[in-house]
């Protein structure tokens, strides 16, 4: 029997509960956590036993996950529907090949020598990152979670959405002429981030030829779109776009956070790849974190998972990790172009307490739950010792309640100590149970840093690869994007002209409708 049979056997045979398995086996939190770098995790409460767990290490070993692993690391065309190596660990220096590292150090060097000289300039206040998906999301979860150690030195605002909202509400209150736009496409063809560009270059006006910096792998776009070869960033076919804020993309944090910091945000990232490279799959913390989604999504059932970062400088984390995992693993494809198997869980979440008052109660008693990843960090980086208590009380406080839940028993006993009728506890009881057995990870960061920060993206970035080969799909095209967009083109054409093409009849009233619509 293969291992994904023998595992689905395992599953049908059914499980002990969470409790159980703990109330058996006395070191289950010492074997199932791991420290690497300044980061703690915990799989202790995903309901894996240890048969499930053997069973999933043979099935990454069955999939090659080693030989493939390497291959990521050797710059091999993994990314075969458009024969591109995928090479974003080379951005942190985790490459051998000598050109690629000269590649990397030669703009590594250039983007902090114009960070160096903006920041002595003193010329501008602010920095307008523009740029949407992979140029967009990276930089502004780093945004924010770099405020932790301080304020960036220049007030650094994002433009993403084609909503003319999203640009209007980033000008405010800037003055041109010391405003930096930091145009970010990889393609230089993406419509929103071309819009916002031409919104923004207007904006600047005389102040357009110095104040507009690009980056992309498109040199000829941003060329043709009038930003001075000078100022051009670019980057390489071989870095996804949303892996790509270890390259030029990052340029903004670098204005605004300083060069150093960039730096360790890479050393984190390095430190991951390190240590997915050499750590054997038992212990290696990407590994563990695929496999054991895995085991969720394909043989428990479970269809998403929820991310709680109890950090608000990391809420950012489930956006982030929805294009990520979603737009990297959301195929049906498999590699022999055949179907797949159920592959990407639906990613969402919210920043822990706040979420706890919004969907948790689901979480606890819906007939629909979902796995979490529960982030924390240990150190208090606002000086609020109280508060952080109150945080990591939360956190900790929602996974031993998915885990061990609380029984009818229990309830009626607390309601018939607090003086309740028995009719009255009938009718209530049921309500207050909570059934537990629900499964959670937990990763506990030392402290929010540049550093932390790289190693905890990396984990993910390589969590991702590790179940595309799993599931054997190519995790770095993204073609289902594309529909969308070719059809968004007609559309805009048919909203701008008056022209008309063929749709079904909803579509065709919906642009009636816009069409046909007088603002009132
Ligand atoms: O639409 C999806 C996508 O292609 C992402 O993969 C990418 O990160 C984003 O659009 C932005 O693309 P670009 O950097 O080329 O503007």
């Amino acid at each position: 029997m293969n291992n994904w049979a023998k595992l689905q056997k395992l599953a049908d045979a059914g499980l002990p509960t969470l409790s159980e398995i703990f109330a058996g086996d006395a070191n289950r939190a010492t074997r199932m956590s791991f420290q690497v770098g300044g980061m703690y995790a915990d799989f202790s409460k995903q309901r894996i036993t240890p048969d499930v767990m053997q069973a999933l290490f043979a099935l990454a070993e069955d999939k090659n996950v080693v030989g493939k692993r390497a291959d990521l690391f050797a710059g091999k065309p993994l990314n075969f529907t458009e024969k591109r190596a995928v090479l974003h660990p080379a951005l942190r220096g985790s490459s051998t090949d000598k050109s690629i590292q000269k590649l990397v150090k030669d703009m590594r060097v250039r983007t902090r020598k114009f960070a160096e000289d903006i920041c002595a300039q003193g010329q501008y206040q602010a920095v307008v990152h523009i740029g949407i998906g992979g140029s967009d999301l990276g930089p502004r979860l780093l945004a924010d979670g770099l405020r932790a150690n301080g304020s960036p030195a220049l007030d650094l605002r994002f433009v993403n959405n084609v909503d003319g909202a999203s640009i209007n509400d980033a000008l405010v209150g800037l003055n041109p002429r010391t405003t930096l736009v930091v145009i970010v496409s990889k393609s230089f063809g993406t419509l929103e981030t071309r819009m916002n560009s031409e919104a923004a270059r207007d904006w600047l006006g005389q102040f357009a030829g110095d104040n507009m910096i690009a980056v992309t792998a498109n040199k000829d776009g941003a060329v043709n779109f009038g930003v001075d070869p000078a100022q051009i960033f670019e980057f390489w076919d071989w870095v996804g776009g949303r892996f790509s804020l270890w390259s030029a993309v990052g340029l903004s944090l670098q204005l605004a956070y300083g060069p150093d910091m960039f730096d360790d945000l890479l050393a984190g990232a390095a430190s991951m790849d390190g240590h997915f490279q050499a750590a054997p799959l038992e212990k290696n913390l990407p590994t563990m974190l695929a496999l054991t989604d895995i085991w969720n999504t394909n043989f428990l059932g479970y269809k998403t998972r929820c991310v709680v970062p109890y950090a608000r400088r990391l809420r950012k984390l489930p956006s982030f990790l929805q294009q990520l995992e979603m737009e990297s693993n959301g195929k049906s494809v498999a590699t022999d172009g055949g179907a797949s198997v159920d592959t990407s869980p639906v990613i969402w979440g919210g920043e822990g307490a706040n979420a706890q008052h919004a969907f948790f109660q689901q979480l606890h008693q819906g007939t629909i739950s979902a796995p979490v990843d529960f982030i924390a960090v240990l150190t208090d980086a606002e000086n609020r010792p109280a508060h952080h208590r109150a945080l990591l009380a939360n956190c900790f406080a929602q996974s031993e309640a998915l885990m061990c839940g609380k029984s009818e028993t229990v309830v009626r006993a607390e309601l018939k100590a607090k003086g309740m009728s028995t009719p009255d506890i009938d009718a209530l009881a049921p309500h207050k149970t909570f059934p537990g057995n629900r499964p959670s990870t937990t990763i506990a960061l030392n402290r929010l840093d540049a550093h932390t920060l790289g190693a905890l993206i990396a984990l993910y970035e390589h969590k991702v690869f590790v179940q595309s080969i799993i599931w054997d799909i190519n995790a770095f095209d993204q073609w289902g994007v594309e529909l969308g967009k070719e059809l968004a083109g007609t559309i805009l054409g048919e909203l701008e002209n008056g022209t008309d093409n063929q749709h079904d009849s909803s579509t065709s009233a919906l642009i009636a409708l816009a069409r046909n619509h007088t603002p009132s």
